[in-house]
């Protein structure tokens, strides 16, 4: 049964079946949902008047709220409705995407110099590994776009380096989502950027070994939880957030993860965060042995494995701050052009920002143009702006940091239109 609710009236256990707008319209990727957190609530309030709720998947306006007396653990105080979602930016994309892309340099340098450090037995300088997420977490602060943005230059030819760095951004752009304060980022964010340091420790042969792992060598690849949190526990200044999220970024909350089987509750909250954040990186990034999907498929299975192996919310926020096309995203429009989204309005995610990189016959813009798909909305080309399609990362040899790089962002100021 369809039943009209005014959204002041909602709550936990309805099923909302239509809002007052279209669905594409909302900060909602899927249409029809159980409500089941407050920050939906929050969120239907704040985008429509009304909804309409189907009374045989969910609770009828009449029935009782549905229980939430769920007893706060120290784990989960932290995932409350009571904070904000950050969404306003400090400065624009194209203000940031320099000071963005020395900060990435800067830590791609940390991070190999640190490597080497580590694999020579030496301890790491918890300072230094502060001052360089430090950095990160400013500039996320600003505009996450941007950071984010770099992590889809595949320019470095150490996986292991590049998947910690990529890790390390999407986790303070998550953590800036949700609200979490600069101190417990920056925290969070040096156990995001050291969490698999104990990779050092398990012989390469097991490491990038292709096919499938021996119940010894499977132990081997496990074992890099617990000795990275060895090498970051005897390292000077290192917080326990990062230790523990090096120690369990690999539990899952059904407790089948490693190294202890450790459930849902059990796992810190900063560990599920960069737990969610990591298996993201790893299915979307090509490593020398398999191809990378893209993110669309990547967060499809994710919300199907929501509740068997996340936090079935911290999913949902994950995917709701990137959103149906992620900054990086190349895409085609209706009109055949190509390009890179490079900014999204929560409101406006069907018309994201784009850098312009292909004509429409596939030839190269040079230099690229910006172009913001929502200026474009009921005028009269508006239809050849829409977007067609999602591209694969290698189509069309499109190398985002060719682009990036060059002369910015003057150049993609001029170019705007
Ligand atoms: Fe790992
Ligand atoms: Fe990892």
């Amino acid at each position: 049964m369809k039943e009209k609710v005014e959204v002041e009236n909602l709550h936990k256990g309805m099923f909302v079946s239509e809002l007052d707008r279209p669905w594409l319209d909302s900060p909602f990727l899927f249409q029809g949902f159980l409500i089941d957190t407050e920050n939906q609530i929050t969120e239907l309030q704040q985008v429509c008047q009304y909804v309409y709720i189907d009374t045989e998947k969910g609770d009828a306006a009449s029935d009782k709220p549905t229980s939430t007396t769920e007893p706060a653990t120290e784990n989960t105080s932290k995932q409350q409705s009571d904070m904000p979602l950050q969404r306003s930016y400090l400065s624009s994309f194209e203000e940031e995407i320099k000071p963005a892309s020395l900060l990435r340099d800067e830590a791609n340098d940390y991070m190999h110099q640190l490597f080497d450090d580590v694999r020579a037995g030496q301890s790491i300088e918890g300072s230094k590994a502060r001052k360089v997420v430090s950095g990160m977490v400013a500039s996320i602060m600003r505009n996450p776009d941007a950071l984010v943005l770099l992590n889809n230059l595949r320019d470095n030819s150490d996986y292991a380096v590049a998947h910690s760095l990529n890790v390390c951004t999407l986790t303070l752009a998550f953590g800036r989502y949700l609200g979490l304060p600069e101190d417990e980022l920056v925290e969070i964010g040096m156990g995001a950027l050291l969490h698999d340091i104990g990779e050092l420790r398990v012989p390469k042969e097991v490491m990038y070994k292709q096919g499938l792992l021996s119940r010894e060598e499977n132990q081997l690849m496990r074992s890099h939880t617990s000795h990275g949190a060895d090498i970051l526990q005897h390292s000077e200044g290192i917080p326990k957030t990062s230790i523990e999220i090096a120690r369990t970024h690999h539990e899952r909350s059904n407790g089948q993860g490693y190294p202890e089987g450790l459930h849902e509750k059990e796992i810190a909250y900063y560990a599920r965060i960069v737990g969610i954040v990591d298996v993201y990186d790893s299915v979307t990034t090509t490593q020398n042995y398999r191809d990378s999907i893209t993110s669309t498929e990547a967060l499809k299975n994710m919300y199907n494995w929501r509740n068997e192996l996340f936090d079935a919310e911290l999913v949902e926020q994950f995917i709701q701050c990137l959103g149906i096309y992620p900054v990086g995203s190349i895409v085609e429009l209706e009109n055949g052009e190509v390009g890179i989204v490079i900014a999204v309005e929560l409101d406006k995610r069907l018309q994201p920002k784009l850098m312009l990189v292909r004509d429409q016959l596939k030839k190269p813009y040079m230099p690229p143009r910006i172009i913001n798909l929502a200026l474009h909305q009921g005028d009269n080309a508006s239809k050849h702006y829409e977007i067609n399609k999602v591209l694969e990362p290698g189509d069309y040899g499109i190398d985002i940091k060719s682009y990036l790089l060059r002369e910015m962002p003057h150049e993609l100021s001029l170019a705007q239109h």
